[in-house]
């Protein structure tokens, strides 16, 4: 799956969103239910690795899974986590 990192934190630029196929990329508050702002997330489990988002996110905030960069490597964790129990 593909994960947001970083960057995106007070950005927000959502392009991501109108890209993505499958609509996995949410938003945060009055989005889904979900209570988050803070950066948009991608659902680890709805992401078909399109690969859409990636260049056309402003800020390069968008990596596939295993190409994160390394002092980003826990957004793996909380795109995941963001999701549970959701
Ligand atoms: Fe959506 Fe494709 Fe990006 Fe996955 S890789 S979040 S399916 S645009
Ligand atoms: Fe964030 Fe980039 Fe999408 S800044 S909202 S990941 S286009």
């Amino acid at each position: 799956a593909y994960v947001i990192t970083q960057p995106c934190i007070g950005t927000k630029d959502a392009s991501c969103v109108d890209v993505c196929p499958v609509d996995c990329i949410h938003p945060g508050p009055g989005e889904d239910g979900y209570d988050d702002n803070e950066q948009l997330y991608i659902h680890p489990d709805e992401c078909i690795d399109c690969g859409a988002c990636e260049p056309a996110c402003p800020v390069t905030a968008i990596f596939e899974e295993s190409a994160v960069p390394a002092e980003w490597k826990q957004w793996i964790k909380i795109n995941a986590d963001f999701f549970q129990g959701a």
